[in-house]
């Protein structure tokens, strides 16, 4: 965890750069939509994924205003993919501040989360670059995609494991990886640098993913700022759930969070579930495979210049992996 604070530093002139401007689209947007936009900007969020597109960038020269286009429009898709997760997931907070569709009708937090995808679009189109554009855009197809694969495999007890891996690659590492290639392909890397910081962002998305569905279950609302125990509740199988079951742990548990009549039982149902999780070695075996992932994106920086954005990237995949929010 210690050596993170050296990528954030890195680029902390660049994200302020990139934070202003997304103020400024806020600010372009007036009345409610405009306020909602400056509220999510003002409400926190780590601001990874923008990290990593200015780090991977900084290994090359670049074009400045078109970095600061880009990071900007990689962290507007996360924010909008954000709302509409919120909507999808019923969730009421988010970094420690109430949603938006804890306040406006789910058909005006959807459109919300349109207009910011929309913006995030122009942001990448300001780059001029056709393959930056195309990146985007097959990202958010992918991350569509993902997020509903999932709400079609709510409650499925037996889908593979290899079904929930496609998914947290398509609803989050599409996003990782994309943050990290399109820093390289904007600064026209050559092919090589460009495929290893796609692989980089695809492992440490997937190990990001990990631990988040990880902290779903040991972690509490006030440390995240989010509902926890919400996968389950809303019949999301996650990886501590499939190492349950698969080291011998009762099922009926489980399945008796997913059919309670009621809020009162499912709120009992759950609360046994998350200890009966928490007390297997699912937790461990789970963060097992996020450290074998961290590791992966770790070892394809091998072949990118040494510089001290890549030490940075390095300590980034720990991060991931021993952060607690
Ligand atoms: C949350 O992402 C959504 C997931 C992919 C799990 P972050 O944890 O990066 O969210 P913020 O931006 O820091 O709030
Ligand atoms: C996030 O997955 C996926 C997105 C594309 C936003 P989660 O549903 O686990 O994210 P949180 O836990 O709500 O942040
Ligand atoms: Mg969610
Ligand atoms: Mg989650």
């Amino acid at each position: 965890m210690s050596n993170v604070i050296t990528l954030f530093e890195l680029v902390q002139e660049d994200l302020a750069r990139v934070e202003e401007k997304m103020r400024q689209a806020g600010r372009e947007a007036e009345g409610p939509l405009g306020d909602a936009i400056l509220y999510l900007l003002s409400s926190g969020g780590k601001r990874i994924r923008p990290a990593l597109t200015i780090a991977t960038a900084r290994h090359y020269t670049v074009d400045e205003d078109a970095l600061v286009s880009l990071a900007a429009a990689v962290e507007m898709l996360h924010t909008a993919t954000l709302v509409h997760d919120d909507v999808i997931d019923g969730a009421l907070l988010r970094r420690g501040n109430p949603t938006l569709n804890a306040r406006w009708s789910a058909g005006a937090t959807v459109l919300a989360g349109d207009y910011i995808f929309a913006r995030a679009a122009i942001f990448a189109a300001d780059t001029r670059s056709v393959p930056v554009v195309r990146l985007f855009a097959r990202t958010l197809a992918v991350i569509c995609n993902g997020e509903l694969r999932q709400m079609f495999k709510y409650y499925d007890l037996n889908q593979s494991k290899q079904e929930y891996y496609e998914r947290i690659y398509a609803k989050t590492a599409s996003l990782f990886s994309a943050s990290a290639e399109l820093g390289a392909l904007l600064a026209e890397a050559p092919e090589e640098h460009v495929i290893a910081f796609r692989e980089y962002g695809h492992n440490l998305g997937m190990a990001f993913q990990i631990v988040d569905d990880i902290l779903d279950f040991v972690s509490t609302e006030d440390v995240l700022g989010k509902p926890v125990g919400s996968d389950l509740r809303q019949g999301t199988i996650t990886l501590p759930v499939f190492y349950y079951l698969q080291d011998g742990g009762d099922q009926e548990v489980i399945l008796r969070v997913f059919n309670a009549q009621d809020t009162a039982a499912r709120d009992h149902a759950l609360a046994t579930a998350l200890e009966a999780i928490r007390t297997s070695g699912a937790i461990e075996r789970a963060r097992e495979e996020a450290w074998h992932f961290a590791r992966r994106a770790q070892e394809t920086l091998a072949v990118v210049p040494a510089t001290p954005y890549r030490d940075a990237l390095h300590d980034m995949a720990n991060y991931v992996v021993e952060r607690t929010y």
